[in-house]
């Protein structure tokens, strides 16, 4: 009766520990699917941006972002080069949103960058992801 109970309570144990090592197991592989869904937004983000960019923002700060649009020239101030590292590493998504939503004058700048009131979280979250990717490498 004892050695009975004894392998019961060792095969329960078995039990226990597998399916310990089972849940774990899942939450490693339910962490990965995560990750990778969120980087899937943010690449569907980027590219919703994109779009957005090379309609609205393209004309001022060029395809490329470098500033030279066809209308840069005739602004009373030159658009930013979006590519310039020492730009990027200087500035916060935080400021890019506001700029993007509320123009140059929310961030102090001049109004040669026209508020965008009419874009979603989402679409300005798209534009400083692209924004954020023509960073010169
Ligand atoms: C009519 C021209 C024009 C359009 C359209 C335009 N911008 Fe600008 N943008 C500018 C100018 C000019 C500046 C620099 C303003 C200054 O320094 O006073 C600027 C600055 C910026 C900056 C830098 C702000 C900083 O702190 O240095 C970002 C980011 C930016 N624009 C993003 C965008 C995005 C994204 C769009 C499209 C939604 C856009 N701009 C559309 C002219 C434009």
């Amino acid at each position: 009766m004892l050695t009975l109970l004894r392998t019961t309570f060792v095969f329960l144990g078995f039990l226990a520990l597998g399916s310990g090592f089972a849940s774990a197991d899942r939450l490693v592989q339910s962490g990965t699917r995560k990750t990778s869904g969120f980087r899937l937004l943010d690449q569907a983000g980027q590219a919703d941006g994109q779009k957005i960019f090379q309609t609205r923002c393209f004309v001022c700060h060029g395809r490329g972002g470098k500033g030279d649009g066809p209308s840069a020239a005739g602004l009373p101030e030159k658009p930013q080069d979006l590519t310039d590292v020492n730009w990027q590493r200087s500035i916060a998504d935080d400021r890019i949103r506001s700029v993007i939503h509320g123009g140059g004058a929310a961030i102090g700048k001049t109004g040669a960058m026209p508020p965008n009131p009419d874009l979603t979280q989402e679409q300005i979250q798209g534009l400083v992801a692209f924004v954020r990717s023509l960073a010169a490498k």
